[in-house]
């Protein structure tokens, strides 16, 4: 048993068998509490781990990973892994996964949500039947947008900016993207993002969060929307200038906008985003159903075992790590 690794799980996992899994070959220390471990918490469990399953809670960055020398492997229980600082990791020779796939229909079904209520403004008339304020039916009440036939502009065209670009053509919309390049079958046409911002009547954000994409919804390209474009951002917070975005509501130079995402999260209810009118916050849903939280954690393990046992995972993010074996490696 001396030999069995050790693994720290940064919260309670979805279903039994992505834990019974990794306890069958791992001794287990989760963190139980709703709550991330605070950092010290999180430095003194995982320090001497060999492993560790995270959230996209958990900041893992250079002292961290100082903190925790046998550390060889952390699975991020996200698609996304902007809470990691990837080359502080690589360097290290800590090998990063993540868990790409399965939560891009979850993700988009989402994102469409999104789109819908902001059109059809259902956060609005749900407010108004429980407040009291609706009165009897009228021809100009609550109008909202029409779906069909309005174009759909998606900024990111990976697998979930695709996977909301199906959505769209089912719905009728006509699909414009931005990306790096024409993506091959895209259920759209390419445009440069001055294009996109100037024609759509719907924005979907699908860029994952870094130095490039950081702030990158500013004022400036709020100015280049339509002043009735919904914008839709189920992708990471800090890609939006939070301020810009609730000066753009205020001003009407945007029609409305609805959020999964937000910096921080979560996002304190006097923050002054929450003032902005037309505005649709929900707390980073994206991928919470049953099912894709379940698979979500059964590809964590299946990453975090590939890396203890020397094997290249499936999803390894930071491939340059195996070149900086380290002494963590063996
Ligand atoms: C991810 O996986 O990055 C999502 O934001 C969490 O569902």
């Amino acid at each position: 048993m001396a030999d069995r690794p050790r693994v720290f799980v940064s919260r309670a996992l979805p279903g039994s068998e992505p834990l019974e899994r990794l306890s069958a070959v791992a001794d287990v220390d989760v963190w139980e509490p709703h709550d991330p471990p605070p950092a010290g918490e999180l430095a003194a469990r995982a320090a001497p781990c060999d492993g560790m399953l995270s959230m996209l809670t958990e900041s893992v960055d250079g002292p961290l990973l100082d903190r925790c020398p046998g550390l060889r492997v952390v699975s991020n229980l996200a698609v996304g892994y902007d809470n990691i600082d990837i080359p502080a990791a690589t360097e290290r020779g800590v090998l990063v996964t993540n868990t790409p796939g399965v939560l891009t229909e979850a993700t988009a079904d989402l994102a469409f949500a999104l789109l819908l209520s902001a059109a059809r403004r259902l956060s609005e008339g749900e407010r108004a039947v429980r407040d009291g304020t609706w009165g009897p039916w009228h021809p100009t009440w609550l109008l909202g947008r029409d779906i069909s036939g309005a174009t759909l502009g998606i900024v990111g065209p990976g697998r979930i900016g695709r996977a909301v670009a199906e959505r769209g053509s089912g719905f009728g919309m006509r699909v414009i993207y931005h990306g790096r390049s024409e993506v091959a079958n895209f259920p759209g046409e390419l445009m440069t993002l001055d294009a996109l911002l100037a024609t759509s009547d719907f924005v979907s954000v699908h860029v994952p969060l870094n130095a490039e994409t950081e702030g990158m919804f500013d004022a400036a390209v709020f100015a280049r929307m339509q002043p009735h474009a919904v914008f839709v951002n189920t992708a990471r917070g800090g890609v939006v200038d939070q301020p810009a975005l609730a000066a753009a509501l205020h001003e009407g130079r945007i029609g409305a906008a609805a959020l999964d995402v937000t910096t921080p999260e979560p996002l304190p209810t006097d923050d002054p985003l929450l003032d902005a009118p037309n505005l649709m916050v929900v707390p980073h849903v994206g991928s919470a159903t049953e099912r894709t939280r379940e698979r979500m954690a059964s590809l964590a393990v299946d990453g975090l075992l590939a890396g203890l046992a020397g094997e290249r995972p499936e999803h390894l993010v930071n491939p340059d790590a195996l070149d900086h074996p380290g002494e963590r490696r063996r």
